[in-house]
């Protein structure tokens, strides 16, 4: 167990699984993990800052060691305002290397008795990302096994017309009477 705060900063615009698994594999590594979600994004976000505290804590409440908190401005100095050591992010695939390297190296310039240390969500999640699941689920797509059920339920509720549109259809299609099904029996 490292002594210290640790910081796993992030968007989390929703949490996926990926993000679960990380963080739980985090709190078993360091003394007190702080799950932070950046306030000040230039991206607009699907769900606001105060949904995505509540779902995070909600998810992590079984962890007696990791805190949901927010932060604006400059991740170091919010780190160091908590006195955190280390700094938590991700690696799914290579193609995650570069922009988390630029990151690290950009954090360690700015601080440099910050260590940022990479951890590897379990691979079954290596696909997955917010974007993805945002993408998915905004065409009408499942995200069952891509996100918490908790996660999954916001969606559902946030993209409620995109989900009964593609309930909708899918009630209609597998019933065999779609396409040249249809003009047959139109025909007879
Ligand atoms: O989940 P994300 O969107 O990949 O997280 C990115 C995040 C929030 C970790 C990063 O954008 C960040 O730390 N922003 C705060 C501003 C900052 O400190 N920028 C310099 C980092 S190089």
């Amino acid at each position: 167990m490292n002594k210290g705060i640790a910081i796993y900063p992030g968007s989390f615009d929703p949490t996926t699984n990926g993000h679960l698994d990380l963080i739980e594999r985090g709190a078993k590594i360091f003394e007190e993990l702080v799950v932070a979600i950046l306030r000040n994004s230039e991206k607009t976000p699907m769900f606001s800052v105060a949904a995505r505290l509540q779902m995070l804590r909600t998810l992590t409440a079984h962890l007696k060691n990791v805190r949901i908190d927010t932060f604006d401005g400059l991740m170091v100095e919010y780190a160091k305002s908590l006195e955190a050591t280390c700094i938590l992010r991700g690696i799914r695939a290579i193609s995650d290397y570069e922009y988390e390297l630029q990151m690290a190296l950009m954090n360690r310039k700015l601080e440099p008795t910050l260590e940022t240390v990479f951890m590897m969500p379990a691979d079954k999640y290596s696909y997955v990302s917010s974007r993805l699941v945002r993408e998915v689920a905004q065409a009408g797509g499942p995200v069952k096994g891509l996100v918490p059920e908790v996660v999954e339920q916001k969606l559902r509720e946030k993209l409620d017309l995109a989900y009964k549109f593609h309930d909708e259809m899918h009630a209609i299609k597998p019933a065999g009477v779609g396409g040249k099904e249809r003009k047959r029996k139109k025909k007879a």
